[in-house]
């Protein structure tokens, strides 16, 4: 049977050469003022030539509180949109994957340092800020952030739309809205950081309410033929935290409102989850929204055996499977899964010599030649 990893993919007007996403992933290397940098060149373009379908770059905050750290890109403005058109282009003139942008805001999450730096609070001489979130509920350890009033979430309605119109103008195929990993959308859902009485917060409507307004803000910002998606957290792996149920129900909303596909992530509300870490170990978080939902599921998380990435997409399980870590690790991951399941990946031409088929002929001899 052919391998179904390496099958199409339409999403709305566009079609992914096969089911094998990049997942974002946050490079830290922006400029303090949320521009793309070289490294954000070299670190996409070498995914979308890697023979993926889709590569989603990392998590891009759509105002300047909106990053986790000063390392984080930006799209709220032109000069943040000018850097980014060079990542774009070499994706177009030289990969063969669709590429997407992640549009996100850190919350309460936001203002620390880099991974690398030890990821502590900045204090405002370093450049840090306040964080926002819907009520005043602190992330463990760190500053309280400021509650959000209405003419706040005014503002950040707008502040999505506009990223995501500019998204559109740069020519990205796909938008994913961040609604994971504790940040500020996420923590709207879960009833462990949202604890608003207004409309906003209380039962699962009102605290599911600013995230779908958001996302009719930037589906209706993005051009209507390319896909919108959400990346959710299904669990919080914490008691009386969201859940599975609460994200099939979100779920549902979201396809009514037109959303094409929900990734299925989890936890990152709080430092006390308990996470049973091993292959696919959120794989049944897909596989609920993908049946209960009926909205196409990208499955995320160890998934990076072949064979249990096809049996997820043989058993209806997800439609989409993302890599993050195994990517960066082995960025060819897809034409050595194409060669373990007897299927193709796409490849850049100046790379087709590497490809197995090719690799016994004459090294020294031009290919169309030493094919004759
Ligand atoms: C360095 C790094 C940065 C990440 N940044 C983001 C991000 O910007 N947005 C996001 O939703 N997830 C982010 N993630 C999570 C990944 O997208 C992915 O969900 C996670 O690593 C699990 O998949 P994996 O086991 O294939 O790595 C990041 C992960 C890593 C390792």
């Amino acid at each position: 049977m052919a391998a179904l990893l390496f099958s199409p993919f339409a999403l709305r007007g566009v079609t992914l050469p096969n089911r094998i996403v990049v997942s974002p992933m946050a490079q830290y290397s922006a400029t303090p003022d949320g521009c793309a940098t070289d490294w954000h060149v070299m670190h996409v373009g070498n995914l979308v030539i890697s023979g993926s379908g889709l590569v989603i770059m990392e998590a891009t905050a759509v105002e300047p509180r909106g990053r986790v750290t000063l390392g984080c890109l930006g799209l709220w403005n032109d000069a943040q949109a000018a850097a980014l058109r060079p990542v774009v282009a070499f994706a177009r003139s030289h990969g063969q994957a669709a590429l997407g942008i992640q549009l996100a805001h850190a919350g309460r999450k936001g203002s620390v340092g880099r991974p690398w730096d030890g990821q502590r609070t900045l204090a405002p001489s370093d450049g840090g800020w306040t964080t926002i979130a819907p009520s005043g509920d602190a992330y463990p350890g760190r500053p309280a952030p400021a509650a959000l009033d209405d003419a706040g979430l005014d503002s950040l309605r707008a502040e999505f739309a506009a990223a995501a119109r500019r998204a559109g103008e740069l020519g990205f195929d796909l938008i994913e809205l961040h609604c994971a990993h504790g940040y500020l959308l996420h923590s709207f859902l879960s009833p462990l950081s949202n604890t608003r009485n207004d409309c906003y917060g209380g039962d699962l409507a009102g605290r599911m309410r600013f995230p779908l307004e958001v996302f009719a803000a930037v589906r209706a910002a993005f051009p209507a033929d390319r896909p919108v998606g959400v990346r959710i957290s299904a669990t919080d792996w914490l008691p009386g935290g969201w859940d599975t149920t609460s994200s099939v129900a979100f779920s549902r909303a979201l396809k009514l409102a037109g959303c094409d596909f929900v990734t299925a992530s989890s936890g990152g509300l709080r430092p006390e989850q308990k996470i049973e870490v091993k292959p696919g170990y959120q794989v049944p978080f897909a596989a609920a929204v993908q049946e209960e939902a009926g909205l196409p599921a990208m499955a995320v998380g160890l998934l990076d055996d072949p064979d249990l990435a096809e049996q997820v997409l043989q058993k209806e399980e997800a439609s989409l499977i993302a890599l993050g870590r195994g990517m960066t690790w082995n960025p060819r991951w897809p034409w050595h899964a194409a060669e373990a399941l007897g299927a193709a990946a796409p490849h850049p031409p100046q790379y087709a010599r590497s490809q197995s088929n090719m690799r016994r002929g004459d090294m020294f001899r031009p290919q169309a030649e030493a094919a004759r």
